[in-house]
Protein backbone atom coordinates (compact mmCIF):
# COMPACT_ATOMS: atom_id res chain seq x y z
CA UNK A 1 0.00 0.00 0.00
CA UNK A 2 1.01 3.36 -0.66
CA UNK A 3 1.72 5.49 2.61
CA UNK A 4 0.15 9.02 1.67
CA UNK A 5 0.27 11.81 4.52
CA UNK A 6 -3.43 11.03 5.57
CA UNK A 7 -2.02 7.17 6.83
CA UNK A 8 0.86 9.26 8.71
CA UNK A 9 -1.77 11.53 10.47
CA UNK A 10 -3.70 8.59 11.68
CA UNK A 11 -1.15 6.32 12.28
CA UNK A 12 -0.07 9.56 14.40
CA UNK A 13 -3.07 9.74 16.63
CA UNK A 14 -3.53 6.29 16.51
CA UNK A 15 -0.13 6.32 18.34
CA UNK A 16 -1.49 8.68 20.81
CA UNK A 17 -4.26 7.29 21.47
CA UNK A 18 -6.98 9.92 19.98
CA UNK A 19 -9.87 9.20 18.24
CA UNK A 20 -9.56 7.36 15.43
CA UNK A 21 -13.00 5.22 14.49
CA UNK A 22 -16.49 6.49 13.97
CA UNK A 23 -19.28 4.60 13.11
CA UNK A 24 -22.35 6.48 10.74
CA UNK A 25 -25.38 4.80 10.31
CA UNK A 26 -26.30 6.44 7.21
CA UNK A 27 -30.22 5.23 7.36
CA UNK A 28 -31.84 2.68 9.43
CA UNK A 29 -34.02 1.49 6.22
CA UNK A 30 -33.58 -2.05 5.48
CA UNK A 31 -34.84 -4.95 3.39
CA UNK A 32 -34.24 -7.73 5.64
CA UNK A 33 -36.06 -8.55 9.21
CA UNK A 34 -32.53 -10.27 11.20
CA UNK A 35 -33.36 -11.78 14.47
CA UNK A 36 -30.40 -10.68 15.61
CA UNK A 37 -31.13 -6.41 14.82
CA UNK A 38 -34.14 -4.51 15.41
CA UNK A 39 -33.21 -1.33 13.01
CA UNK A 40 -36.17 -2.92 10.72
CA UNK A 41 -38.68 -2.06 13.02
CA UNK A 42 -41.10 0.31 12.52
CA UNK A 43 -40.25 3.18 14.62
CA UNK A 44 -36.89 2.66 13.00
CA UNK A 45 -37.99 2.99 9.72
CA UNK A 46 -39.57 6.41 10.38
CA UNK A 47 -36.01 8.28 11.10
CA UNK A 48 -34.87 10.17 7.94
CA UNK A 49 -31.58 9.43 5.64
CA UNK A 50 -28.62 11.64 6.40
CA UNK A 51 -28.16 13.56 2.77
CA UNK A 52 -25.06 13.90 0.82
CA UNK A 53 -25.16 17.59 1.84
CA UNK A 54 -25.78 16.92 5.75
CA UNK A 55 -22.58 14.43 4.91
CA UNK A 56 -20.47 17.14 3.56
CA UNK A 57 -21.60 19.19 6.41
CA UNK A 58 -20.02 16.97 8.53
CA UNK A 59 -17.13 16.63 6.64
CA UNK A 60 -16.71 20.50 6.91
CA UNK A 61 -17.06 20.41 10.46
CA UNK A 62 -14.43 17.95 11.12
CA UNK A 63 -11.92 19.39 8.82
CA UNK A 64 -8.37 19.90 10.46
CA UNK A 65 -9.04 17.08 12.71
CA UNK A 66 -6.91 13.87 12.50
CA UNK A 67 -8.54 11.46 9.99
CA UNK A 68 -11.37 8.87 11.52
CA UNK A 69 -11.67 5.12 9.74
CA UNK A 70 -15.21 5.38 8.94
CA UNK A 71 -17.64 2.79 9.40
CA UNK A 72 -20.80 3.18 6.69
CA UNK A 73 -23.73 0.67 8.02
CA UNK A 74 -27.00 1.19 8.83
CA UNK A 75 -29.70 -0.16 8.51
CA UNK A 76 -28.92 -1.06 4.97
CA UNK A 77 -26.13 1.29 3.24
CA UNK A 78 -26.82 0.03 -0.06
CA UNK A 79 -30.59 1.30 -0.04
CA UNK A 80 -29.02 4.56 -0.05
CA UNK A 81 -29.72 6.92 -3.08
CA UNK A 82 -26.18 8.99 -2.33
CA UNK A 83 -24.31 6.38 -1.30
CA UNK A 84 -21.55 6.64 -3.81
CA UNK A 85 -21.19 10.75 -3.61
CA UNK A 86 -21.17 9.95 0.32
CA UNK A 87 -18.67 7.20 -0.27
CA UNK A 88 -16.42 9.78 -1.90
CA UNK A 89 -17.17 12.66 0.22
CA UNK A 90 -16.14 10.34 3.59
CA UNK A 91 -12.66 9.09 1.44
CA UNK A 92 -11.73 12.99 0.86
CA UNK A 93 -9.96 13.09 4.12
CA UNK A 94 -10.67 9.85 5.67
CA UNK A 95 -10.59 6.02 5.61
CA UNK A 96 -14.17 4.62 4.58
CA UNK A 97 -15.00 1.19 5.10
CA UNK A 98 -18.07 -0.66 4.81
CA UNK A 99 -20.78 -3.69 5.92
CA UNK A 100 -23.68 -4.34 4.68
CA UNK A 101 -26.24 -7.19 3.57
CA UNK A 102 -25.08 -7.77 -0.19
CA UNK A 103 -28.12 -7.99 -1.48
CA UNK A 104 -28.64 -4.70 -3.81
CA UNK A 105 -24.92 -4.82 -4.93
CA UNK A 106 -24.33 -4.75 -8.66
CA UNK A 107 -21.06 -4.85 -10.83
CA UNK A 108 -21.34 -1.46 -11.60
CA UNK A 109 -22.79 -0.28 -7.52
CA UNK A 110 -19.33 -2.36 -7.06
CA UNK A 111 -17.33 -0.59 -9.33
CA UNK A 112 -18.80 2.83 -8.19
CA UNK A 113 -17.84 2.15 -4.55
CA UNK A 114 -14.36 1.71 -5.19
CA UNK A 115 -13.84 4.26 -7.37
CA UNK A 116 -15.33 6.38 -5.04
CA UNK A 117 -12.24 5.33 -2.55
CA UNK A 118 -13.62 2.88 -0.16
CA UNK A 119 -11.24 1.07 1.48
CA UNK A 120 -12.61 -2.63 2.91
CA UNK A 121 -16.33 -3.67 1.80
CA UNK A 122 -17.48 -6.50 4.42
CA UNK A 123 -20.62 -8.74 3.87
CA UNK A 124 -22.39 -10.37 6.60
CA UNK A 125 -23.05 -14.16 6.38
CA UNK A 126 -23.85 -15.86 9.49
CA UNK A 127 -24.63 -19.57 8.75
CA UNK A 128 -22.59 -21.96 6.21
CA UNK A 129 -26.34 -23.26 5.31
CA UNK A 130 -28.28 -21.08 3.25
CA UNK A 131 -31.41 -22.26 4.53
CA UNK A 132 -30.36 -21.19 8.04
CA UNK A 133 -28.93 -17.96 7.14
CA UNK A 134 -31.83 -16.89 5.11
CA UNK A 135 -34.49 -17.87 8.64
CA UNK A 136 -31.33 -15.54 10.40
CA UNK A 137 -31.94 -12.57 7.99
CA UNK A 138 -35.38 -13.73 6.98
CA UNK A 139 -35.01 -13.13 3.56
CA UNK A 140 -34.97 -16.55 1.08
CA UNK A 141 -32.20 -15.62 -1.14
CA UNK A 142 -30.06 -13.57 1.09
CA UNK A 143 -27.33 -16.28 1.78
CA UNK A 144 -26.96 -16.52 -2.06
CA UNK A 145 -26.78 -12.94 -2.86
CA UNK A 146 -24.25 -12.36 -0.27
CA UNK A 147 -21.92 -14.51 -1.81
CA UNK A 148 -22.62 -13.11 -5.55
CA UNK A 149 -22.04 -9.76 -3.86
CA UNK A 150 -18.43 -11.02 -2.65
CA UNK A 151 -17.84 -11.98 -6.08
CA UNK A 152 -18.44 -8.85 -7.45
CA UNK A 153 -16.42 -7.13 -5.12
CA UNK A 154 -13.39 -8.74 -5.27
CA UNK A 155 -13.45 -8.43 -9.14
CA UNK A 156 -14.44 -4.73 -9.34
CA UNK A 157 -11.55 -3.34 -7.24
CA UNK A 158 -9.95 -0.50 -8.71
CA UNK A 159 -6.59 -0.82 -6.32
CA UNK A 160 -5.24 -3.86 -4.90
CA UNK A 161 -5.01 -1.99 -1.12
CA UNK A 162 -8.65 -2.57 -1.08
CA UNK A 163 -10.17 -5.17 1.00
CA UNK A 164 -13.38 -7.64 0.39
CA UNK A 165 -14.33 -9.38 3.95
CA UNK A 166 -16.88 -12.12 4.78
CA UNK A 167 -18.31 -11.28 8.22
CA UNK A 168 -20.00 -13.43 10.86
CA UNK A 169 -21.70 -12.18 14.14
CA UNK A 170 -20.42 -15.11 16.58
CA UNK A 171 -23.59 -16.49 18.25
CA UNK A 172 -24.50 -19.56 20.62
CA UNK A 173 -25.57 -21.30 16.77
CA UNK A 174 -23.17 -20.79 14.72
CA UNK A 175 -19.95 -21.97 15.85
CA UNK A 176 -19.36 -24.96 14.17
CA UNK A 177 -19.79 -23.00 11.02
CA UNK A 178 -17.48 -20.68 11.91
CA UNK A 179 -14.12 -22.39 10.02
CA UNK A 180 -15.97 -23.69 7.04
CA UNK A 181 -17.66 -20.25 6.63
CA UNK A 182 -13.65 -18.84 6.41
CA UNK A 183 -12.87 -21.78 3.91
CA UNK A 184 -15.81 -20.84 2.27
CA UNK A 185 -14.44 -17.07 2.16
CA UNK A 186 -11.33 -18.69 0.94
CA UNK A 187 -12.67 -20.61 -1.82
CA UNK A 188 -14.14 -16.74 -3.20
CA UNK A 189 -11.02 -15.03 -2.52
CA UNK A 190 -12.11 -13.06 0.01
CA UNK A 191 -10.77 -12.52 3.50
CA UNK A 192 -12.80 -13.57 6.82
CA UNK A 193 -13.58 -11.80 9.80
CA UNK A 194 -16.11 -12.15 12.79
CA UNK A 195 -17.73 -9.56 15.47
CA UNK A 196 -19.73 -10.74 18.71
CA UNK A 197 -23.08 -10.45 19.31
CA UNK A 198 -24.06 -7.71 21.44
CA UNK A 199 -27.76 -7.28 23.41
CA UNK A 200 -26.63 -3.88 24.91
CA UNK A 201 -29.67 -2.22 23.15
CA UNK A 202 -33.20 -2.70 22.77
CA UNK A 203 -34.74 -5.71 23.62
CA UNK A 204 -33.02 -8.39 22.16
CA UNK A 205 -32.50 -12.41 23.01
CA UNK A 206 -29.16 -13.30 24.66
CA UNK A 207 -27.74 -15.11 21.91
CA UNK A 208 -24.27 -14.81 23.16
CA UNK A 209 -21.39 -17.46 22.88
CA UNK A 210 -19.79 -18.82 26.06
CA UNK A 211 -16.07 -16.83 26.66
CA UNK A 212 -14.57 -20.00 26.01
CA UNK A 213 -15.24 -19.39 21.93
CA UNK A 214 -12.69 -16.84 22.28
CA UNK A 215 -9.73 -19.91 22.20
CA UNK A 216 -11.54 -21.94 19.75
CA UNK A 217 -11.71 -18.69 17.32
CA UNK A 218 -7.81 -18.49 18.22
CA UNK A 219 -7.28 -22.18 17.06
CA UNK A 220 -9.22 -21.68 14.03
CA UNK A 221 -7.19 -18.25 13.02
CA UNK A 222 -4.19 -20.69 13.47
CA UNK A 223 -5.07 -23.16 10.91
CA UNK A 224 -5.93 -20.10 8.25
CA UNK A 225 -3.67 -17.58 9.37
CA UNK A 226 -3.67 -15.84 5.83
CA UNK A 227 -7.67 -15.90 5.44
CA UNK A 228 -9.02 -15.57 9.24
CA UNK A 229 -7.77 -11.95 9.47
CA UNK A 230 -9.36 -11.06 12.59
CA UNK A 231 -6.90 -10.00 14.95
CA UNK A 232 -5.45 -12.47 17.48
CA UNK A 233 -5.97 -10.08 20.40
CA UNK A 234 -9.51 -9.46 20.27
CA UNK A 235 -10.55 -12.96 19.49
CA UNK A 236 -8.33 -13.71 22.80
CA UNK A 237 -10.05 -10.90 24.56
CA UNK A 238 -13.59 -12.27 24.69
CA UNK A 239 -12.44 -15.74 26.36
CA UNK A 240 -10.48 -13.06 28.94
CA UNK A 241 -14.39 -11.54 29.79
CA UNK A 242 -14.38 -11.25 33.30
CA UNK A 243 -16.95 -12.95 35.76
CA UNK A 244 -20.08 -10.88 34.60
CA UNK A 245 -19.09 -11.59 30.99
CA UNK A 246 -18.62 -8.03 30.29
CA UNK A 247 -15.30 -6.26 28.84
CA UNK A 248 -13.89 -3.49 30.67
CA UNK A 249 -13.47 -0.51 30.46
CA UNK A 250 -14.97 0.44 26.90
CA UNK A 251 -13.16 3.65 24.81
CA UNK A 252 -16.27 4.30 23.23
CA UNK A 253 -16.29 8.23 23.76
CA UNK A 254 -12.89 8.27 23.68
CA UNK A 255 -11.14 6.32 20.72
CA UNK A 256 -14.56 5.94 19.07
CA UNK A 257 -17.93 7.32 18.37
CA UNK A 258 -21.48 7.10 16.47
CA UNK A 259 -23.11 9.35 14.24
CA UNK A 260 -26.88 8.37 13.34
CA UNK A 261 -28.87 9.24 10.43
CA UNK A 262 -29.87 12.64 12.14
CA UNK A 263 -26.78 13.52 13.06
CA UNK A 264 -26.70 12.50 16.53
CA UNK A 265 -23.65 11.79 18.25
CA UNK A 266 -23.27 9.14 21.31
CA UNK A 267 -20.33 6.82 22.24
CA UNK A 268 -21.41 4.29 20.37
CA UNK A 269 -24.36 2.64 18.20
CA UNK A 270 -25.83 0.96 21.87
CA UNK A 271 -25.71 4.24 22.84
CA UNK A 272 -27.87 5.77 21.12
CA UNK A 273 -30.54 6.75 23.19
CA UNK A 274 -27.85 9.03 25.29
CA UNK A 275 -26.48 11.14 22.60
CA UNK A 276 -24.58 14.11 23.44
CA UNK A 277 -25.88 16.32 20.63
CA UNK A 278 -26.30 16.84 17.11
CA UNK A 279 -23.28 17.25 14.96
CA UNK A 280 -25.14 19.43 12.47
CA UNK A 281 -25.68 22.04 14.87
CA UNK A 282 -23.14 21.80 17.57
CA UNK A 283 -19.97 22.31 17.92
CA UNK A 284 -17.21 19.82 17.67
CA UNK A 285 -14.75 20.27 20.52
CA UNK A 286 -17.60 20.62 22.72
CA UNK A 287 -19.38 17.25 21.78
CA UNK A 288 -16.13 15.59 21.49
CA UNK A 289 -15.40 16.55 25.23
CA UNK A 290 -18.89 15.40 26.26
CA UNK A 291 -18.13 12.39 24.52
CA UNK A 292 -14.53 12.07 26.44
CA UNK A 293 -16.73 12.84 29.68
CA UNK A 294 -19.15 10.17 29.40
CA UNK A 295 -16.73 7.53 28.69
CA UNK A 296 -14.84 8.49 31.60
CA UNK A 297 -18.09 8.00 33.57
CA UNK A 298 -18.98 4.70 32.01
CA UNK A 299 -19.20 1.59 33.51
CA UNK A 300 -20.36 -0.29 30.69
CA UNK A 301 -18.67 -3.32 29.17
CA UNK A 302 -21.23 -4.99 27.81
CA UNK A 303 -20.21 -5.43 24.23
CA UNK A 304 -17.10 -7.21 22.56
CA UNK A 305 -18.36 -6.16 18.91
CA UNK A 306 -15.77 -4.85 16.27
CA UNK A 307 -16.72 -1.39 16.98
CA UNK A 308 -14.77 -1.52 19.67
CA UNK A 309 -12.87 -4.27 20.23
CA UNK A 310 -10.41 -4.45 17.19
CA UNK A 311 -9.54 -0.30 18.19
CA UNK A 312 -9.34 -1.00 21.61
CA UNK A 313 -6.74 -4.41 20.78
CA UNK A 314 -4.47 -2.10 18.49
CA UNK A 315 -4.23 0.37 21.19
CA UNK A 316 -4.37 -0.70 24.62
CA UNK A 317 -4.20 -5.07 24.43
CA UNK A 318 -1.39 -7.07 25.52
CA UNK A 319 1.53 -7.47 23.13
CA UNK A 320 0.60 -4.85 21.34
CA UNK A 321 3.40 -5.26 18.36
CA UNK A 322 1.99 -8.97 17.92
CA UNK A 323 -1.34 -6.92 17.01
CA UNK A 324 0.46 -4.62 14.62
CA UNK A 325 1.85 -7.37 13.00
CA UNK A 326 -1.71 -9.36 12.94
CA UNK A 327 -3.26 -6.08 11.16
CA UNK A 328 -0.55 -6.14 8.76
CA UNK A 329 -2.55 -9.22 7.21
CA UNK A 330 -5.65 -7.36 7.34
CA UNK A 331 -4.35 -4.11 5.40
CA UNK A 332 -1.83 -6.29 2.43
CA UNK A 333 -2.78 -5.22 -0.79
CA UNK A 334 -4.33 -8.29 -2.71
CA UNK A 335 -3.24 -8.39 -6.50
CA UNK A 336 -6.17 -7.10 -9.05
CA UNK A 337 -8.50 -9.50 -10.74
CA UNK A 338 -7.80 -8.60 -13.51
CA UNK A 339 -3.83 -7.14 -13.17
C1 LIG B 1 -26.24 -3.31 11.90
S1 LIG B 1 -25.50 -4.09 10.50
C2 LIG B 1 -25.61 -2.87 9.24
C3 LIG B 1 -25.06 -3.34 7.93
C4 LIG B 1 -25.88 -4.36 7.15
N1 LIG B 1 -27.26 -4.13 7.18
C5 LIG B 1 -25.54 -5.79 7.56
O1 LIG B 1 -26.34 -6.45 8.18
O2 LIG B 1 -24.42 -6.20 7.23
C6 LIG B 1 -23.74 -4.05 10.86
C7 LIG B 1 -23.21 -5.38 11.38
O3 LIG B 1 -23.78 -5.62 12.65
C8 LIG B 1 -24.13 -6.99 12.73
N2 LIG B 1 -25.15 -7.14 13.76
C9 LIG B 1 -26.49 -7.05 13.66
N3 LIG B 1 -27.07 -7.25 14.86
C10 LIG B 1 -26.07 -7.49 15.73
C11 LIG B 1 -26.02 -7.77 17.13
N4 LIG B 1 -27.12 -7.87 17.86
N5 LIG B 1 -24.80 -7.96 17.68
C12 LIG B 1 -23.67 -7.86 16.96
N6 LIG B 1 -23.64 -7.58 15.65
C13 LIG B 1 -24.83 -7.39 15.04
C14 LIG B 1 -24.58 -7.31 11.31
O4 LIG B 1 -24.58 -8.70 11.04
C15 LIG B 1 -23.52 -6.58 10.50
O5 LIG B 1 -22.37 -7.40 10.35
S1 LIG C 1 -29.47 -6.59 7.32
FE1 LIG C 1 -28.31 -5.43 8.83
S2 LIG C 1 -29.51 -3.61 9.34
FE2 LIG C 1 -30.82 -5.04 8.23
S3 LIG C 1 -31.95 -6.09 9.81
FE3 LIG C 1 -30.14 -7.30 9.30
S4 LIG C 1 -28.48 -6.66 10.68
FE4 LIG C 1 -30.15 -5.15 10.78
S1 LIG D 1 -19.22 -1.80 25.94
FE1 LIG D 1 -18.83 0.19 25.04
S2 LIG D 1 -19.33 -0.07 22.85
FE2 LIG D 1 -20.31 -1.76 23.99
S3 LIG D 1 -22.38 -1.07 24.52
FE3 LIG D 1 -21.06 -0.53 26.26
S4 LIG D 1 -20.39 1.58 25.84
FE4 LIG D 1 -21.16 0.73 23.90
Amino acid sequence: MKISPKHLRYSWNFARQGMAHMNLQLLYNCNFHCKICDFWHPEWQAKPKLSLAQVDTIMAKLKGRPPLLISIGGGEPLLHPELVPIARSLCKDHFAVMICNGWFMTRQKARELWEAGLYEVSISVDYLSPDRHDTHRDMPGAHARAIEALKMLIQERVHPHQRVHMITVVMDDNLEDIEPLCELAESIGVTYLVTFHSTSRGRKEKRAAPADVGARLVAIKKRHPKSFVALEGYLESYAQAGEDGEIKPCRAGKNLFNIDCTGAVSTCIDRLDEPVGNILEDDVDTLFQKLSEQQKASTCGACWTSCRGPVETMMYGKERWRNFWDMDNMLKDVPLARS
